[in-house]
């Protein structure tokens, strides 16, 4: 059966970790959206392995595919294979309608930053906006393109329009030719196969539901979708091969890059909880925000996907911090709302009603779940309306609880 895994906040919940830890299950592990803009951890032992674009399955000798939605930077591929063994370069499968990057979209990206001032969304700069609006302007080569002739002067004097020196683009686009080679094909017929075959692929999402185009906290999102529905579409599968969908979060709440952050915390508090948690982008080091687990954001987010099954990472980060506050519903003007899709136009204004209704401090993970954390899967289940089935109590592998 074909499983999704997706992330219910703002990215970096730990999907990463979640994929490895069930790859050993399925034939391939498929990346459908996003780009390098991703940062997937996967730890083994001492060993700390970061994937832009190779789908997280990696270390568990899977087949990789990347679908024709991911917006593919070739140069960042590269990079990351020359990491792995040269076997797994075989097991690579880049969907020939992927969406490239280059690193026109890369200087774009910082442009359109600068245009936005003030409001600047604090983009990873690894060129994901302007990849796809270049996909959307018809401008910019797929992946096959670069398999055959292709016209690159509209798109040149495009960017020569905008103000973006275009030179280095053919260089580039015969780099780039040599590298897919050998390795392009049809993801989404692949996906088909296996499953009809009586085979397995897990999907894994990259950033989180509250940073999808549609239906995250626009304009401060990412330019590609992240829910569950978009799997079979960007992927070219039939819908009933999408399989079920299980979130990912955290048991509190972390944000990269501007946007409004009903939970945010500053501070001492929110300083030991970035430290203890290691909270720095995995793409782009920079300090994450943080703050408290959101209710209101999270049901929006499972009902968004469909989620029925989750998992809770960072367990472990919360059983060395005294409170944990939860937020249950938002105030603005006097009024209360737990209604996180109304809040959506004013989301920087609204004011989190705290409740308290547990700790995780002190717990100790071993091989039983500690009572504290058995308190959080209960709380968890009867608010979400979901069932938790992976508890995450540490970034190595091992320090995972399947229920
Ligand atoms: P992703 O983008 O959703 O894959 O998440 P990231 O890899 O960007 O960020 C998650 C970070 O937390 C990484 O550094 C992981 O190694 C780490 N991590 C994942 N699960 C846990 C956990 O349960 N406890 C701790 N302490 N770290 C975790
Ligand atoms: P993973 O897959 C967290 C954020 C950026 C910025 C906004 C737009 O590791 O969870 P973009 O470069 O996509 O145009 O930036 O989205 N962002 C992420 N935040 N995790 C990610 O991916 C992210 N990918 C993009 O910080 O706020
Ligand atoms: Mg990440």
């Amino acid at each position: 059966m074909n499983l999704s895994v997706v992330g219910l906040q703002w990215g970096d919940e730990g999907k990463g970790k979640v994929v490895d830890y069930l790859a050993g299950q399925f034939d391939a592990v498929a990346r459908f959206n996003g780009g390098s803009n991703a940062g997937h951890t996967v730890v083994l032992g001492t060993k700390k392995h970061t994937f832009h674009l190779v789908p997280s399955g990696a270390l568990k000798g899977k087949e990789l595919l990347i679908g024709p939605g991911v917006a593919l930077d070739p140069v960042v591929l590269k990079d990351e294979l020359s990491l792995l063994p040269p076997e797994a370069r075989g097991r690579m499968l880049v969907d020939g309608r992927a969406t490239l990057v280059s690193p026109l979209e890369k200087k774009f990206d910082a442009l359109l930053e600068k245009i936005r001032g003030a409001s600047a969304l604090g983009t990873t700069m690894r060129g994901i906006g302007p990849a796809y609006a270049m996909r959307a302007f018809r401008l910019t080569p797929v992946v096959s393109d670069l398999l055959a002739e292709f016209d690159f002067s509209p798109m040149e004097q495009f960017y020569v329009r905008v103000g973006v020196d275009p030179s280095g683009l053919q260089e580039w686009a015969a780099d780039s030719r040599k590298l897919v080679e050998g390795m392009v094909g049809d993801v989404g017929a692949r996906v088909v196969e296996k499953t009809e075959g009586g085979g397995a692929v897990l999907f894994e999402a990259s950033q989180g539901t509250l940073l999808d185009l549609l239906h995250g906290s626009y304009p401060y999102v990412t330019s590609s979708h992240t829910v569950s529905s978009y799997i079979p579409a960007s992927l070219g599968i039939p819908p009933r091969m999408a399989g079920e969908p299980l979130g990912v979060m955290k048991c509190y709440t972390t944000r990269v890059g501007s946007g409004p952050f009903p939970t945010e915390l500053d501070g001492t508090l929110a300083e030991t909880i970035r430290k203890v948690g290691n909270e720095y982008g995995a793409t782009t080091g920079r300090p994450r925000r943080v703050g408290w687990l959101d209710l209101v954001a999270l049901k929006y987010a499972v009902r968004l996907n469909g989620v029925k099954k989750v998992a809770i990472s960072k367990l472990d980060v919360l059983s060395e911090v005294k409170e944990f506050m939860v937020c249950v519903a938002y105030e603005r003007l006097g009024s209360q709302t737990t209604d996180f899709q109304k809040s959506l136009s004013h989301l920087g204004e609204v004011r989190p009603v705290l409740a308290a209704p547990l700790s995780l401090y002190g717990s100790k993970f071993g091989d039983a779940i500690p009572p504290q954390a058995k308190k959080l899967v209960d709380y968890v289940e009867a608010e979400l309306g979901v069932e938790v089935s992976i508890l995450s109590h540490g970034e190595e592998r091992a320090s995972t609880i399947v229920l």
